[in-house]
């Protein structure tokens, strides 16, 4: 199975996609790590614990807790696991093991960024969402009331170890947020991938290994690829919030519970492809394939009573946005994208108001 270099200013590092290979996590500690600390949900180590526990036989550690969900995703909970970690003996030559979803990778990469001013981390992702964008390229985060991620930090891991193995038991739900993730990746610069979701949606759907495998491996290498070549988001990596400026805005209002995140980015998906057709960057037919092969992988939660207004006024709250203008990536066709800001109020409103159809 792959293994894909992501190479930053910050570091170079391996996201490895191979079944298994949790079972092999001591191999990637490096020689003269302190203290161990994973850190991962108790639902997370209650049913895949075991799994981690082998990989790490022989190795001394000491396993934390984070609450589970996106409104938990909060600094209070970080500085508390700071503050175990210090009573435990932490120190500088400590290292954290992220072991769950895209929640515990944001908030266990941020708490690793930030403690003593940066030990390392290794990300273990279990859900397909942080298996193919969370656990890699390195942006850490916490959410503030006001919006998404808002509070954070660039820290990228030592290694990505990835085990699609693990999805065999990820609730239908979660396994289809992630699928959106996959999607984006086929919109934004997989056209391949994007075919393949199309003529294979049974395989995926049934979790057939060799479909989840090949997805997975082509979304971790466009990310990679991409974040290869700009780590810090000041050009390319834009490409990669293709749904999210939308999508955050209706987490946030919803206040982070309604919708998983992956589901969240399927709404902005379908707002933004919208947008782009209306604003004449996209062809209608191209917008069909695109709103079909969504809903196809859906459907996401009802949408009942979200006013179109406030998620508009939201949009602006979003780290996206630059001295007040928001700026969308938009596709022009399937496999590609562009950054488009300044477009009329009336537009992005009729776009979130057909998303919430
Ligand atoms: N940690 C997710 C990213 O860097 O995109």
């Amino acid at each position: 199975m792959p293994t894909y270099q992501v190479e930053t200013p910050q570091r170079c590092y391996a996201a490895i996609v191979e079944r298994g290979v949790i079972g092999q996590t001591a191999r990637y500690i490096p020689p003269k790590t302190g203290k161990v600390f994973v850190v991962t949900t108790e639902d997370v180590w209650f049913h895949a614990g075991a799994r981690l526990a082998a990989g790490l036989a022989g190795v001394s550690y000491d396993v934390l807790h984070l609450p589970g969900g996106e409104e938990q995703k909060r600094l209070a909970h970080v500085e508390q696991l700071a503050e175990e970690m210090l009573h435990l003996g932490a120190d500088r030559s400590s290292m954290v093991i992220a072991y769950g979803g895209g929640i515990v990778n944001d908030m266990g990469g941020f708490l690793a960024a930030i403690f003593m001013r940066g030990i390392p981390v290794l990300q273990i992702p279990t859900t397909l969402l942080a298996q193919v964008d969370a656990a890699i390229g390195g942006k850490t985060a916490v959410n503030l009331v006001s919006g998404k991620n808002l509070i954070g930090s660039f820290h990228q891991p030592i290694a990505v170890l990835t085990d699609p193995a693990i999805l065999d038991t990820l609730p239908e739900r979660e396994y289809r947020a992630g699928l959106y993730e996959i999607i984006k990746a086929g919109i934004i610069r997989e056209p391949g991938l994007f075919a393949y979701l199309n003529e294979s949606i049974a395989d995926v759907l049934a979790r057939k290994p060799a479909a989840v495998d090949h997805i997975i491996a082509e979304s971790v290498r466009m990310k990679a690829e991409v974040v290869s070549s700009d780590e810090r988001e000041g050009d390319m990596r834009r490409i990669l919030n293709f749904g999210h400026t939308f999508g955050h805005a209706l987490e946030a209002e919803t206040g982070y519970t309604r919708f998983l995140h992956g589901e969240a980015v399927a709404w902005g998906m379908r707002a933004a492809v919208y947008l782009a057709e209306s604003t004449g960057h996209l062809s209608a037919e191209d917008s069909v394939e695109m709103l079909e092969t969504i809903a196809a992988y859906g459907p996401i939660p009802p949408l009942t009573g979200i006013p179109a207004q406030n998620l508009f006024a939201r949009l602006v709250h979003d780290k996206k946005t630059l001295q007040g203008k928001v700026h969308f990536v938009l596709p022009v066709r399937i496999g590609e994208v562009t950054v488009v800001a300044g477009i009329e109020d009336q537009r992005v409103l009729d776009a979130i108001r057909f998303a919430l159809r």
